[in-house]
């Protein structure tokens, strides 16, 4: 039997998957032929089981049949463009009659995969259509007024608060390991916890947490970034909560034996001398042997701690710490091996380097020395974020500028994302505007109806990314 949850993100994704293959084909192809029978047989199986089909947008949620659906970051591009196709029309509420056939889904997804008629309210031309079509087994609606308003803001909000509660925790676990007070463990395993958490509900919006630059202590955001972008790559790897749990724990104090390493070193402008560099590559075993002796844990993290001491290692071990028996990287340290040279790439921690786009960095680590990094990793890290990765600021080639959002759903096409529009061809400002799939055809010409031009430094346009994100 399948699982509910698979059956609600199955539906969603049946139902864009539908509205998307009649915005491209005539009804009468077998892409949209194949695609409608997808819907009815997910749509039948539910109605059987549950008696019911009916689908709620709630500001940036989803619901099917009262039940949130999971947004995973696999399914998080087409569940979230389908979120907004329904919202252009003004849906809130979708709900399907148990003897609804195939001619009523064919009716009802074709008007949904038109555009909204401009000029009256979007709900009200679609109700009117409906209703001339005479469908009436499935049925639209506004959405709930309790759900209306900020729930984009609210989840920015929420992501925001564990993004800031994570540096300080971060901060003061470390502190305090310096001071050799007793680690306090169970904050920082709850702070991890909510990272993870978070990261699985909103990927989108905490990875677009990682462009905040309201902290000025580096070490310590670094610490909470590469534990985000940790725990969802091993989320896409297929981790389960246990091991992502681990793993963000890892992530976060990876670097944690750099306290021990004066200042003046760590924050030293060009070369270091030997015995400056000895210091520094000693931070994995440092850090290594700071949570070995740390109090407060109730069983020690071990797999944490070896990724903890693995993360230069890289995995032909050329890296250090220098290892004399022939070994082999872990997975987690492969992993924030990755997402600690990204992060390193696009923030101004060090100020010999300046910061590169998200795209740059992407194209640095796929274009990395053989040996570097795990090649299998490297690439679901591409697959994971694309080519132009989310919170990544571009200029379209219609002259527009917008923000990217989420990866592509098809995943061939990785430099098509999905894109908010934050300024039109005359740039003007729009705020937060619609949501554009890369994808998109024109089509009277045949061609794409937007492509990236190129990516741009949010700074030079006092732009605020993580605004746009959620
Ligand atoms: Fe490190
Ligand atoms: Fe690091």
């Amino acid at each position: 039997m399948t699982e509910p949850q698979t059956t609600s993100t199955g539906i969603l994704a049946a139902m864009y998957g539908a509205v998307r293959a009649l915005q491209l084909y005539p009804a009468e192809n077998d892409v949209v032929r194949h695609a409608l029978a997808e819907v009815k047989n997910v749509a039948d199986q539910i109605l059987k089981q549950e008696g019911g089909l009916s689908v709620w947008v709630a500001g940036s949620y989803m619901f099917v049949n009262d039940l949130q659906v999971r947004l995973d970051l696999q399914d998080y591009a087409t569940l979230a463009a389908f979120r907004e196709l329904l919202r252009g029309h003004g849906v809130g509420r979708l709900e399907v009659d148990p003897k609804a056939d195939a001619e009523d889904w064919q009716k009802a997804l074709a008007m949904l995969a038109a555009e909204p008629s401009p000029g009256q309210p979007p709900l009200e031309a679609l109700l009117d259509r409906m209703e001339a079509a005479g469908i009436s087994r499935i049925s639209v609606g506004p959405p709930a007024p309790m759900f209306e308003g900020s729930d984009a803001e609210k989840t920015t909000e929420a992501a925001r608060r564990t993004y800031s509660r994570s540096v300080k925790v971060a901060r003061e676990t470390m502190e305090g390991l310096v001071l050799g007070k007793a680690i306090g463990a169970r904050r920082a395993e709850r702070a991890v916890l909510t990272v993870v958490d978070q990261v699985l509900q909103e990927p989108a919006t905490m990875l677009g947490m990682l462009t905040l630059r309201d902290f000025d202590d580096h070490s310590y955001v670094h610490s909470v970034n590469v534990s985000i972008l940790s725990v969802a790559l091993g989320d896409y790897l297929g981790l389960n909560r246990e091991q992502l749990f681990e793993l963000g724990f890892a992530a976060l104090f990876h670097d944690i034996g750099k306290v021990l390493i004066p200042p003046a070193v760590l924050n030293k402008m060009g070369w270091l001398n030997d015995e400056e560099w000895r210091l520094v590559s000693q931070h994995p075993d440092f850090g290594l042997l700071m949570l070995f002796n740390a109090e407060g844990f109730e069983e020690l993290p071990y797999r944490g701690m070896l990724a903890v001491y693995e993360h230069h290692m890289k995995p032909d071990l050329s890296g250090y710490p220098r290892v004399i028996r022939r070994r082999r990287q872990g997975l987690f340290a492969r992993i924030i091996a990755l997402t600690e040279a990204y992060d390193a790439a696009i923030s101004n921690y060090s100020k010999q380097f300046l910061p590169c786009s998200p795209d740059e960095a992407i194209r640095q680590l796929r274009e990395a020395e053989a040996g570097a990094y795990d090649p299998v990793i490297t690439r679901a890290f591409v697959n994971m974020m694309g080519i132009f990765p989310v919170a990544t600021l571009v200029i379209l080639d219609t002259g527009e500028m917008g923000v990217v959002v989420a990866p592509n759903p098809n995943p061939k096409a990785l430099s098509r994302p999905l894109v908010r529009i934050i300024a039109n061809a005359d740039g003007e400002r729009v705020g937060n505007g619609p949501i554009r799939d890369l994808t998109e055809m024109d089509p009277d010409t045949g061609r794409y109806s937007r492509s990236i031009a190129r990516s741009t430094d949010p700074a030079r346009y006092g732009i605020n990314i993580s605004d746009h994100v959620a």
